[in-house]
């Protein structure tokens, strides 16, 4: 493949950003014309922020199975689509070339519809990282169904909560996972989330560890028969064929759901079209990505770095997707390293708190290891401290490897500011540029555009958008009013990203965290509001505050201020409430510190001032700003003492 869009100098990144922004249509429909097409769109986008209403190639009708497989099979059939390295090392390795994952996908596909499933349908994917889990999803956007994959760190009542939200009939599943040293029963789990449940008609169950599993007669089936039969109705004298269903550019693609300031969990919607034109766009152009080359992103499926960055992006791309069962740390701090030296690795992207934690092990992990394979490093989910890309640039990248720092939400589908690989500046800790028609502006909380600089020439302020990019989420699933006030009605005709940045004088970007009730531990991001709900869901919880405070390895740590009306011991009231946040959501959101206290710091109007409790979090026991307000003022100082 040849990627006549791919930007190969500052000058080229400059003319190419120009001419998104003064003629976006004329830009972005020159670039989808790389891709296949069943009919070209009748306009290349229609928008307002006001609504939202957003389409981007109206009218083009496509499969995106067919531009990130069929397309490839002539020239490249026998090259990797997908590498998959276990969970455990002495486990054989898979290939899947891209003519298997062709036969694999087409195969899933009549699965989906041997069961039921149809175009429009949502298919839960609760799976743990293993090829089949890549095969389920390209199958549903093979027949049109829309997939929603789930995270296999989720509790089965964040799972019951999403089954019924986004009205799924259908669960495709494993009977584990393997984490490191942990097997995750995730049949198990589904068990519990559909206790009570009606409307899931179907779960379809990949044998990965061979746990023992409860298929109820009707309603479960096994992967291996499934396919199996498939095999015999998609096949014929050795030839494959499942005809693709076709799509508008505008359909729904995937619902993934996401936390936001509030205590329910927000099914984001991404479309077709834009979606593939801008992962594939950003893959090609951030990586600087050349055929041949082996891409390896650590992400999980689960979140949306991984549909974005293993999937959608490298796949319609034609590149060799290197997915990674296991965790860093498993069997030991060398993993990476092993699975780069190994596949010969050209791209490596990962998280900052990974690189964090791996700087922990200091250079021992990395002895013997060959590493001359990189030639591109990234960073994602979070903001990266300097130390770290410093240990990144120079360990990893032994100082000869560019590292992009890409900045971007579930919401975006894909990255939106980011310099590109050794073509434009990296500055440590800084995401530096906008893509090619991403137009960001920092605004004041009136929404009024910052221009004010301070002495270094620097602006701040909270991260907006001004228009559309391709990969824009267009909904949330089943309450188009939701998404409006999340995002589109806190700064009128603006797109309000959640963030706060610094940009200086020559325009580049950093991002210095979210600005709202979000948190992001361990590059996952966690409303507080959730994880309040799910605290004072343990009886003899009265009310609970949760803020982040700075921890060096997930970046943020979860505090729990929490009043009780009794407890028998604090040490068993503690153990009892982060049982129930793994209950209620999973252990990803548990806090890392729980405080009793006997009264919250609250304003005459019953606000809990959370700025004092964030900075008593942080250890900012001195500057906690004017609390002449409270209520109460007396609690802050019992909150100061009783600080953990
Ligand atoms: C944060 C992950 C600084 C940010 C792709 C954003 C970052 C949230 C960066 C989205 C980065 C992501 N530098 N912060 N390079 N990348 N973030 O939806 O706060 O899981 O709003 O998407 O992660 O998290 P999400």
């Amino acid at each position: 493949m040849s990627y006549p869009y791919q930007i190969k100098s500052l000058e080229a990144y400059k003319e190419a950003y120009k001419k998104s922004v003064d003629d976006p249509e004329a830009f972005w429909g020159a670039i989808a014309e790389n891709f296949l097409w069943r009919k070209k769109w009748d306009k290349v986008l229609n928008w307002n922020f006001k609504e939202p209403k957003i389409e981007w190639f109206a009218g083009g009708k496509l499969n995106i199975t067919e531009n990130c497989i069929d397309r490839h099979l002539a020239t490249m059939g026998d090259k990797p689509a997908i590498i998959w390295e276990p969970n455990n090392p002495e486990e054989r390795v898979r290939t899947v070339t891209y003519n298997r994952l062709h036969k694999r996908v087409c195969q899933f596909a009549q699965v989906l519809i041997n069961n039921g499933v149809k175009k429009g349908d949502r298919v839960c994917i609760y799976m743990g990282m293993i090829p089949e889990l890549a095969y389920a999803v390209l199958g549903c956007a093979r027949i049109g169904a829309i997939h929603s994959v789930i995270f296999g760190g989720f509790s089965a009542q964040s799972i019951a909560d999403r089954l019924e939200d986004a009205k799924a009939a259908f669960i495709v599943t494993c009977d584990g996972a393997y984490r490191g040293a942990k097997d995750i029963p995730l049949k198990s789990v589904i068990d519990d989330a559909l206790v009570g449940n009606k409307t899931v008609k179907r779960v379809i169950v990949y044998t990965r560890t061979r746990t023992p599993v409860a298929m109820l007669k009707g309603r479960d089936v096994w992967w291996e028969d499934e396919m199996e039969h498939a095999e015999t109705q998609i096949e014929k004298d050795g030839v494959v064929s499942f005809p693709a269903v076709e799509m508008d550019a505008e359909d729904p693609l995937f619902i993934l759901y996401t936390s936001g300031s509030t205590g329910k969990p927000k099914g984001v919607v991404h479309t077709i079209g834009g979606y593939m034109v801008w992962t594939n766009y950003t893959f090609v152009n951030i990586f600087q990505y050349q055929p041949g080359q082996v891409h390896f992103c650590t992400a999980d499926i689960g979140w949306i770095t991984g549909h974005s960055y293993i999937v959608y992006g490298p796949l319609s791309a034609g590149a060799t997707s290197l997915m990674f069962e296991g965790i860093p740390t498993y069997p030991d701090a060398g993993r990476f390293w092993d699975i780069t030296d190994k596949h010969k690795v050209d791209i490596l992207y990962t998280a900052p708190t990974a690189i964090r934690s791996l700087m922990g092990f200091g250079a021992d992990p990395l002895k013997g290891k060959n590493l001359s394979s990189l030639k591109v490093l990234g960073t994602v989910g979070e903001p990266i401290n300097e130390e770290a890309w410093h240990w990144y640039d120079e360990n990893i990248g032994r100082k000869r490897s560019p590292i992009v720092d890409t900045w971007w939400q579930t919401e975006t589908g894909g990255t939106l500011i980011s310099n590109l690989a050794g073509v434009t500046p990296a500055i440590p800790s800084w995401a530096t540029l906008p893509m090619p028609g991403v137009q960001p502006i920092l605004v004041d909380e009136q929404g009024k555009e910052v221009t004010e600089k301070d002495e270094h020439g620097i602006i701040k302020g909270n991260l907006c958008i001004k228009a559309p990019w391709p990969g824009i989420l267009r909904t949330t699933y089943g309450d188009h009013e939701r998404c409006r006030t999340n995002y589109f009605a806190t700064y009128e005709n603006l797109y309000f990203t959640g963030d706060g940045a610094l940009k200086d004088a020559n325009g580049n970007y950093r991002i210095t965290g979210r600005v709202d009730d979000v948190l992001n531990v361990s590059g996952h991001r966690i409303g507080t509001a959730e994880v309040e709900n799910a605290i004072n869901m343990h009886t003899g919880v009265v009310e609970s505050a949760v803020v982040g405070y700075p921890h060096d390895i997930k970046g943020q740590g979860i505090y729990a201020y929490v009043i009780c009306s009794q407890h028998e011991s604090e040490e068993q009231t503690r153990k009892d409430i982060l049982q129930t946040v793994t209950r209620v959501i999973g252990a990803i959101a548990k806090p890392d510190k729980i405080q009793f206290v006997s009264g919250l710091p609250k304003t005459r109007s019953g606000k809990i001032m959370r700025r004092v409790l964030r900075k008593i979090a942080e250890g900012e026991m001195q500057n906690l700003g004017d609390t002449s307000t409270l209520l109460d003022p007396g609690v802050v100082d019992e909150i100061k003492n009783g600080r953990v």
